[in-house]
């Protein structure tokens, strides 16, 4: 199914250009090899107003698919699901739900992410975690109800 994708990489360092970005490349891949159209990438600090723009900006662009990386923690900087939540119509609790409980067999520290899923507009915006082996792991938990989703948000349904 055609899956436009908008990925964004949220670091307050990798913004700075303290260390290279790897987040947003590998979930690049991981998005290909599931057979998406990746549209555009973007890197932005821990900052709340920078990622709501970058996921409209994704948006506004033609992604039905945002994915973020980063800032799901518990870091005084962490602030992306407050981010995405606050543009948001709806949550869909269980993406966090399974991103959790799959990552809880590679880390007992996966506890401390908040990564989640959200409807903005006719997009959905999934939450990753800012590790490229948890984010392409968590990615790969849920990716098979993706366009499914997707298509109920454009208002084309697949069957269930
Ligand atoms: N999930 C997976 N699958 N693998 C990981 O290594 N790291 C955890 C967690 N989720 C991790 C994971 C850790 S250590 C943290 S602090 C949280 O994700 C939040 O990470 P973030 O703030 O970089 O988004």
């Amino acid at each position: 199914m055609n899956v436009p994708v908008g990925i964004i990489t949220i670091s307050d360092r990798a913004s700075r250009g303290l260390y290279e970005d790897t987040g947003g490349p590998a979930l690049k891949e991981a998005a290909l090899g599931y057979g998406w159209r990746v549209l555009g990438q973007a890197l932005v600090p821990d900052d709340k107003a920078e990622i709501q723009n970058a996921v409209r900006g994704h948006i506004a662009a033609g992604c039905h698919l945002v994915l973020t990386t980063g800032g799901t923690g518990i870091a005084r900087r962490d602030v992306t699901p407050e981010a995405v939540r606050e543009i948001a119509s709806r949550e869909l609790p269980g993406f966090g739900e399974v991103m959790r409980a799959v990552s809880l067999n590679t880390t007992p520290n996966a506890i401390l992410s908040r990564g989640l899923a959200v409807v903005v507009d006719s997009a959905l915006v999934i939450c990753l975690p800012g590790k490229p082996a948890g984010a392409v792991e968590c990615l790969a938990a849920v990716q098979a109800a993706v366009p499914h989703c997707v298509a109920l948000l454009r208002e084309t349904p697949t069957s269930c």
